[in-house]
């Protein structure tokens, strides 16, 4: 079994991301490791849905730890990732008098893991939480590095927090009953990953999706590799720039995780985050930002098309043809990845060679052409 330490600088928390099967039923011996005696109570944020899949088995293993447990379930959906949501798990939290000992888990996909970490960071000003990401984009990007949150009316992740988690229980099984359209989405968040991270992760990523197709996602050892060396990627840039340092700019800063992810926010505001998961915004946002890397002469038509078989070969991804690129550049404008006012895209040199571009030299006339040329799938 797979496991990986993860320590955030600067304040050197360290906490254990474990990957592998029938892990849900550790999930009470896991919780005392990191929580320690003095954790009485435990509420299990999650929606109906991942519950009713997976809820019982992870609370009857904390009850026989010894903790008392209480649920807290949310809507299922993008548009529950909200302040009020965050609120009302917050009265749930104090009705459930849990104190600064004790702590949360977050069971299902990204949205339910943001909300529970935030709630997490702010009640008590801080009490632990533990990750069990049920959705691949979960468990190969949200539940490591602490970044939780919520959207506003005006753009996604503008309110939030930098709360580690005090560990990420990744059991693989919970991937069996993900929905196609999940997977697709997971699959695109691997290939960003892949495509700053390393030619190897790269490929090792194309390589896992060539020979696994679009089927379901049965468990094998190669599943398991294949996600720990995500987290092993993602760990190693939080390890060294875990708050997104403003100042940095280099290729080992944490916004390029952020490649694809302009696009990507933009698209889910103007289609009032009901036409795309995440991750599809994701595919697109990859495919505009390599379009603009090539654009702008930095990246090679054949680097291109690669990152965009690869993309393609996560599955479909919802058409955005009948978007109007002007609609998406002024949602971009409201985006949060913003540097004395500019936005500062993630581009590429190379598939593993990202390079921070300020958003002054990329004209509008560029950017439009380039949105076209992806809105319209011309590769
Ligand atoms: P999600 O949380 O909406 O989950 C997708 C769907 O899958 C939901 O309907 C959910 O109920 C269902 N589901 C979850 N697990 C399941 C399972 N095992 N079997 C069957 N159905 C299951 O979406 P997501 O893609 O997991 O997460 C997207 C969110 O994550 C976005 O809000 C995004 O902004 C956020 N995100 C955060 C970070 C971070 O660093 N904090 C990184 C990437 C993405
Ligand atoms: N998903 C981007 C980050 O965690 O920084």
């Amino acid at each position: 079994m797979p496991r990986l330490r993860v320590r955030a600088k600067p304040r050197q928390q360290e906490y254990e991301i474990r990957i592998g099967t029938k892990l849900l039923s550790k999930t009470g011996e896991v919780a005392r490791i990191s929580l320690g005696q003095q954790a009485q109570r435990i509420v299990i944020v999650s929606n109906r849905k991942v519950f009713s899949l997976y809820g019982t088995g992870v609370a009857n293993s904390l009850k026989a730890s010894g903790f008392s447990v209480s649920r807290f379930l949310i809507g299922d959906g993008e548009r529950y990732k909200s302040i009020s949501t965050v609120e009302s798990a917050l009265q749930f939290l104090h009705d459930a008098q849990l104190e600064r000992g004790d702590a949360v888990v977050s069971l299902g996909g990204g949205v339910v893991g943001d909300i529970t970490g935030f709630a997490a960071a702010v009640y008590l000003r801080g009490v632990p939480f533990i990750q069990i990401p049920t959705t691949l984009l979960a468990q190969v990007d949200s539940s490591v590095g602490g970044k939780t949150g919520v959207n506003m009316s005006g753009g996604k992740n503008l309110v939030g927090s930098f709360h580690q988690p005090a560990a990420v229980i990744i059991d693989v099984e919970t991937l069996t009953t993900l929905p196609a359209r999940e997977r697709v989405a997971g699959w695109c968040e691997c290939v960003k990953q892949g495509a700053v991270s390393s030619r190897k992760l790269f490929n090792e990523t194309a390589n896992f999706l060539r020979a696994a197709g679009q089927r379901e996602l049965a468990v094998s050892p190669q599943l398991e590799k294949i996600i720990a060396a995500h987290c092993a990627f993602k760990a190693s840039i939080v390890a060294q720039d875990e708050r997104e340092e403003t100042g940095r700019f280099d290729r080992r800063s944490r916004r390029i995780l952020n490649f694809g992810h302009t696009i990507a926010h933009a698209l889910e505001l103007v289609t009032n985050f009901k036409r795309l998961r995440h991750g599809e915004a994701v595919g697109h946002g990859i495919l505009a930002a390599g379009m603009i890397s090539k654009n702008l002469g930095l990246l090679d038509e054949t680097e291109l098309e690669l990152l965009a078989t690869t993309v393609r070969l996560c599955g479909p991804l919802p058409s955005v043809r009948d978007l109007d690129e002007r609609s998406v550049i002024k949602a971009v404008a409201q985006d949060k990845k913003r540097s004395a006012g500019y936005i500062q895209w993630v581009l590429l040199e190379r598939i593993g060679r990202p390079r921070i571009v300020d958003g002054r030299e990329i004209s509008p006339t560029l950017l439009r052409k380039s949105l076209q040329q992806v809105f319209q799938g011309q590769f």
